[in-house]
C-alpha cells in the first residue's frame, strides 16, 4: 500500500492541465461494444479504472490499443459477455458493460455490483428500464443474467436522475426497434460527451443535456473515428479548491466555466477570485476564506463529487457553514478523518455543521474513498504542525491521474512512499 506525506503551508501557483474526465472516458469505452470496427478515443486518463474497465473488456475479447492519451478499440470479435464479480467489485460503472453488450449481442452476465462506501449504489433502475425494452433478466449467484431477442424501444421515467443508468440505457437504446424516450434523464456533461460519440457512430439521439433525452433505434452503427472526451469538471474543481484553501494562484488549463457554474459560484461567495481565460480558469485564491453554506444535487447543482473536497475548505473558513449531502446517504466519512486534523464538525442526519478554524493539525490519516481521499490531501496542503500522511491512497488513484505530481509543480510538498 502506498501513502502521501504532506507538508502544509504553502500557495500553489502555476498551471495545471486538466485530464480527461474519468465518467467520460468509462461509458465512451463501453459503447465501443456496440459495433465492430476500430475506435479511436482521443483525451483518455490514465486512471485505475480505465484499466479495470479495459481487463474486463479484454477478457471478453475486445482489443486495445494505447498510444499517448488516445485508444483505440476494436470489438470485433466478441467471445464472452461475462463482467467477473471480482473485477466488477473494483469499480461498479462496470454496469455500463450491461446496456452495450445487450444491444450488440442480445446477452450479458453481469455481477451485480455491490455497494461502496459511500452507499447502497443500487442499479434497480437501469434494470428497470432494459425490462420496459424486452430484457429478461434473473440473478444467479450474485450475476445479473440478462437476455432479450432484439431491445424495443420504450417510454421510461427515472424516478431518480442516474447518470450512469441515463448512460446505459442510451447506449442500449440506440439499435433498439423503435423510439426510447427517457424522462427525468440526467444532464451531466458525461452523458452529453457519450451522446456526441454515438451521434458520431450514427446514433439517433435528440435532448441529452435536458431532462428528456430521445433516441431513434438504428439499424446499423459505424465505429468512433475521433472522439474526444471532455475535460474532467472533477479535477478542475479539485485544483479550484486547492488553489483557494492555499490563498494560491492557478491556472487551471481545461477547466471549463459551462461546466464548474454551480463551484464557481460558491467559490466566489468564499472570496476566490476566478477569470474565465482561453485556455481555462485563472483562479486566485482569497486573504481570507468566507464559510459558505452548499447542497449537492444533480447537474447543474453542486456536484456531490466535490462535497468532501469543499468541506475541507470549510473547515478553515470564517464562521459556520452547514453542507447538505442529497446524492449519497453515506457521504461524510471524510468527516472522522478530518476531524482527526482539528476540524470542528458536527453531523445532524445528511448535513454536516462545519465550524471554521484559524488552521488544522498534520496528522496521519486514512482515505475511505476517492475523493474523500482529495479532501485530506488538500486539507494536508494547509495543516501546521508537521507532515500529514494519508493512507490506502489506492482509492485516489482510481479518479486522478498523477495528482502529487500536479500539486509539486504547483510548488507543493507532497510526495508518495511506499506505507
Ligand atoms: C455517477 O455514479 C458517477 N460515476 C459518480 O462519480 C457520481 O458521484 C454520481 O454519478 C452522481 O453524480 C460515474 O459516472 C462512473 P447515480 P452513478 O446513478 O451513476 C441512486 C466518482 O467519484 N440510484 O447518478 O452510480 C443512487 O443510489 C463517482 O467519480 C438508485 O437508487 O450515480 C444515488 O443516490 C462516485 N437506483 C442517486 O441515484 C439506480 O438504479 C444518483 O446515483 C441508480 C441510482
Amino acid at each position: 500500500m502506498e501513502k502521501m506525506l504532506i507538508e502544509g503551508g504553502r500557495p500553489l501557483k502555476g498551471t495545471v492541465k486538466v485530464a480527461g474526465a474519468k465518467n467520460a472516458a468509462l461509458p465512451a469505452i463501453a459503447a465501443c461494444l456496440l459495433t465492430g470496427g476500430w475506435h479511436c478515443i482521443n483525451h483518455v486518463p490514465k486512471l485505475k479504472d480505465i484499466q479495470t474497465i479495459k481487463s474486463i473488456m479484454t477478457k471478453m475479447g475486445v482489443v486495445f490499443q494505447e498510444g499517448d492519451g488516445v485508444l483505440k478499440i476494436n470489438s470485433d470479435e466478441i467471445k464472452e459477455y461475462v463482467a467477473p464479480y471480482d473485477l466488477v467489485r473494483t469499480m461498479r460503472a462496470s454496469i455500463l458493460l450491461l446496456g452495450p453488450l445487450l444491444a450488440r449481442l442480445g446477452r450479458a452476465n453481469i455481477s451485480m455490483p455491490g455497494g461502496c462506501a459511500i452507499g447502497a449504489r443500487p442499479v434497480d433502475l437501469h434494470l428497470k428500464a432494459l425490462s420496459a425494452m424486452g430484457v429478461e433478466m434473473f440473478l444467479d449467484k450474485g450475476y445479473i443474467n440478462a437476455k432479450v431477442e432484439h431491445l424495443k424501444g420504450a417510454d421510461i421515467f427515472f424516478d431518480i436522475p442516474t447518470v450512469t443508468g441515463t448512460e446505459n440505457i442510451m447506449m442500449a437504446a440506440v439499435r433498439a426497434k423503435g423510439q426510447t424516450v427517457l424522462r427525468n434523464s440526467a444532464k451531466e456533461p458525461e452523458v452529453s460527451n457519450l451522446a456526441q460519440m454515438l451521434r458520431s457512430m450514427g446514433a439517433c439521439i435528440e435532448g441529452d443535456g435536458t431532462d428528456t433525452v430521445v433516441i431513434e433505434g438504428v439499424q446499423g452503427l459505424r465505429p468512433a473515428q475521433d472522439h474526444t472526451l471532455i475535460p474532467d469538471r472533477i479535477e478542475s474543481g479539485t485544483f479550484m479548491i486547492a488553489s483557494t484553501i492555499t490563498g494560491g494562484e492557478i491556472l487551471i488549463d481545461g477547466g471549463r466555466h459551462d461546466h464548474l457554474a454551480s463551484v464557481i459560484e460558491k467559490l466566489q461567495s468564499a472570496g476566490t477570485q476566478i477569470e474565465k481565460r482561453e485556455q481555462g480558469l485563472f483562479v486566485r485564491g482569497p486573504e481570507a476564506i468566507q464559510s459558505v453554506d452548499i447542497e449537492t444535487m444533480p447537474f447543474p447543482g453542486f456536484p456531490t463529487d466535490l462535497q468532501a473536497q469543499f468541506m475541507a475548505l470549510m473547515c478553515v473558513a470564517k464562521g459556520s457553514s452547514v453542507i447538505r449531502e442529497t446524492v449519497f446517504e453515506n457521504r461524510f466519512i471524510h468527516v472522522s478523518e478530518l476531524k482527526r486534523m482539528g476540524a470542528d464538525i458536527t453531523i445532524h442526519g445528511n448535513q454536516a455543521m462545519v465550524r471554521g478554524k484559524d488552521h488544522l493539525l498534520a496528522a496521519p490519516v486514512m482515505a475511505t474513498d476517492l475523493r474523500a481521499s482529495a479532501s485530506l490531501i488538500l486539507a494536508g496542503l494547509v495543516a501546521r504542525g508537521g507532515t500529514t500522511e494519508v493512507r490506502r491512497i489506492y482509492h485516489l488513484d482510481r479518479g486522478y491521474e498523477a495528482l502529487e505530481k500536479k500539486f509539486q509543480n504547483l510548488g507543493a510538498n507532497i510526495r508518495r512512499e511506499k506505507a
